[in-house]
């Protein structure tokens, strides 16, 4: 099959780690006989120094005429100073509301052998398993009116749904809860916030279009905690935008590193896959970023926009059998670093490829 992947890196650790994941991409293909071809475009902070804005043109035409795009990570702290529509954000925020994609699935599996990365008990994470639907497109990050005042000293944003926005995305959730353990739980705030209600009523409604899926509803400020305390509790747990960015990084917790995160945005044109980690300046260009967030992203590429599954559980079981055999980025070998054997960036990313390869050829 063919495959156009825009990849745009972007600032930090973006380069480095997407780097690693379309080497794992480009191994699979050349075995598997595919065609996948990797431009590369600008944005973020880096396309704010050389093109003067956070999304060129040329980056989002590409974009829309790829059949992918791979982001690595944007933002750094020289932008830190200005206003929301002019920092590196606001190129991936426009990106991602003209490519469309409004479901985003964040995956978050403790792999047992990071258990110790964890200040959770071993036996609190074993087995945890959670698919984090997050509405991207509404909600706080795009709502209007949205200021800051500065002469009244005064600013807003508005957390702004409608019943088809949260409709369709509860649908995404459903359906994926049907391929796992077909329960889903909603969060919202709706003890407090209109939104909510009408999240809640709407998801509530759709539900019905499900029946072998259990649907449950938490407030936001429980679940953050419950999330803590039993983690196997959850299958999918379906959220709006700013919730959904906070408990996927508080979900880190559980799988012992943000820099083991992917991610993947469907239902819109083009398809966008990023980690869920940011661009990390401090480590940036020092072969300490984990690459595995990003290749296990390049996986999800391969479930949802190439019809490769078995691939994408090849890439899966490659990393697994990776840290089985004790191979770990610096993160990933905080607390014991005498027990394992500690890989840069580009090591990990070459261990990886060599397994998936072995496994593809002895399939
Ligand atoms: C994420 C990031 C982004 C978000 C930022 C970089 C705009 O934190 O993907 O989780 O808030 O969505
Ligand atoms: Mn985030």
């Amino acid at each position: 099959m063919k495959l156009n992947i825009l990849v745009t890196a972007g600032d930090g650790i973006g380069p480095e780690v997407t780097n690693e994941a379309v080497a794992v991409l480009r191994e699979v293909a050349s075995l598997g006989g595919h065609e996948f071809i990797f431009p590369e475009r600008r944005i973020g902070g880096v396309a704010i120094v050389h093109d003067g804005s956070p999304l060129p043109a040329g980056t989002l035409a590409a974009a829309l005429a790829s059949d992918a795009v791979l982001l690595g990570a944007v933002g750094g702290n020289e932008f830190n100073s200005l206003a929301p529509e002019k920092r590196p954000e606001a190129g991936l925020l426009q990106l991602r509301a003209a490519l469309g994609g409004f479901a985003n699935l964040r995956p978050a599996f403790a792999f047992k052998e990071l258990a110790v990365n964890s200040p959770l008990r071993p036996e609190i994470i074993d087995g945890a398993d959670i698919l984090f639907v997050r509405e991207l497109l509404g909600g706080l990050y795009f709502g209007q009116p949205r200021e800051w005042n500065r002469s009244t000293g005064e600013a807003w944003n508005t957390m702004r749904y409608t019943r088809d926005e949260v409709a369709r995305v509860a649908r995404v959730a459903f359906s994926l809860a049907t391929k796992r353990r077909n329960k889903v739980t909603s969060v919202d705030k709706a003890n407090v916030l209109e939104v909510s209600q009408l999240w809640r009523a709407t998801v509530t409604e759709v539900a019905q279009e499900f029946p072998s899926v259990t649907l449950e509803h938490q407030y936001v400020d429980a679940m953050s905690m419950h999330l803590m305390n039993q983690p196997r509790n959850y299958d999918v747990v379906l959220t709006e935008n700013l919730f959904g960015d906070i408990l996927s990084d508080e979900s880190a917790v559980i799988t012992g590193s943000l820099g083991m995160l992917p991610s993947a945005t469907i239902g819109g044109k083009v398809n966008l896959y990023e980690p869920v980690h940011g661009s990390a300046p401090d480590i940036a260009g020092k072969g300490l970023a984990n690459p595995l967030g990003a290749i296990l992203t390049g996986a999800l590429i391969l479930r949802h926009s190439a019809g490769l599954e078995a691939e994408a559980v090849v890439i899966e079981t490659g990393v697994r059998k990776v840290l089985e055999q004790g191979f770990r980025t610096p993160d990933l070998a905080r607390t014991n670093p005498q027990d394992f054997t500690v890989f840069t960036t580009t090591e990990m990313g070459k261990k990886v490829r060599e397994t998936v390869k072995t496994m593809l050829v002895n399939a």
